[in-house]
């Protein structure tokens, strides 16, 4: 592939997670212009990605843990944060001012290509307006924004949820957000439990509303109404679900990869059918069930905070 684009301005890059808004990670300007596109709060950082370790250490100051995750999960659905290298010309808007950056090595192909041509960071949060559900496919990114930006193709994301973030700070290993690869894995590839509750890393993205869609949510649904739309996941039908006329199994046979890549996808879709609310039942919370459980909570909070 060759390649050409001026990343000043944003372009829509696919990964393996789901399709980011990428521009030049150095550049102030730049970056205002991704923050305005998606009506983002400018004290929400942006993840920096490059093609690989080496790239990344030119950035970001990388201890035992963050080099033990780096070595193990790169290139992949893992962001990390880690303290800023003097020297790194990172700009402060993708930081938010931070004295951390968060950085991530994508493994989707075009990423990977891009990255390495431009050779510069690309700063790239998801590609959706502010508070919205992210994109795992580019007709996704068109119904955010039209035909506004240009868009790179690269399929369906294979992971369909955001990257898991891991802040690696003053000898403390936290989950920020759960995400693309399981608390599991991680803590078995450190050898030590994953710390939650962060007083010392400053987590502004954590905004709890988050990942909405228009349609109120209701989660751990076990009766339904005719005029709800309805997410299942696996076997177990609520009661009242036969009358029900839009449905969607996240998974019939409770695989959690299947789901966490339907996600988004099936709250569009189901969305866009304008229901009362979306009735979600029950998912359980081993696994990547975290991550979809906690996207889904956020988009519940949010209908809860604007009623
Ligand atoms: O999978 C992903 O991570 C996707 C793809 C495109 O790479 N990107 C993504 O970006 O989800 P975004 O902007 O939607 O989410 C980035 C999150 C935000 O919640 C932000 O607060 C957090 O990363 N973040 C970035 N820098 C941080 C820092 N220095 N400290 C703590 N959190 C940080
Ligand atoms: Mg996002």
């Amino acid at each position: 592939m060759s390649f050409s684009h001026d990343f000043s301005f944003p372009i829509a890059l696919p990964t393996e997670t789901v399709y980011g808004l990428a521009v030049d990670g150095t550049c102030d300007a730049a970056v205002a212009r991704v923050y305005a596109l998606k009506a983002r709060p400018l004290f929400n950082p942006l993840i920096l990605h490059v093609p690989d370790l080496a790239s990344a250490q030119q950035h970001g100051i990388f201890d035992e843990n963050a080099l033990c995750l780096a070595r193990q999960f790169w290139p992949g659905p893992l962001s990390l944060v880690v303290p800023l290298k003097s020297g790194s010309h990172v700009c402060d808007l993708a930081r938010a001012g931070l004295p951390t950056l968060a950085l991530r090595v994508p493994d989707h192909p075009v990423a990977q290509e891009v990255l390495r041509q431009c050779a510069i960071p690309l700063a790239a949060p998801s590609a959706n307006r502010s508070g919205r559900i992210s994109p795992t496919c580019t007709a996704h990114v068109r119904a955010e924004f039209g035909d506004t930006i240009p868009i790179l193709e690269g399929g369906p994301c294979r992971i369909g949820l955001e990257s898991t973030i891991i802040a690696c700070v003053d000898g403390t290993v936290h989950l920020l957000r759960p995400g693309g690869i399981t608390r599991e894995v991680i803590e078995t590839a450190l050898g030590r439990a994953l710390e939650t509750h962060s007083k010392a890393v400053i987590a502004p993205g954590m905004l709890l509303s988050h990942y909405a869609p228009d349609s109120p949510l209701r989660l751990d649904a076990t009766q339904v109404k005719p005029d709800e739309a309805l997410l299942l996941f696996g076997t177990k039908r609520p009661s009242g679900w036969e009358q029900v006329r839009i449905i969607r199994n996240l998974s019939e046979t409770e695989d959690l990869m299947e789901a966490a890549t339907n996600l988004f996808s099936f709250l569009r879709q189901l969305d866009a059918t304008k229901p009362k609310a979306i009735a979600v039942s029950p998912i359980p919370s081993y696994g990547l069930g975290e991550a979809i459980q906690d996207r889904l909570k956020r988009a519940a909070v949010s209908y809860k905070a604007q009623a």
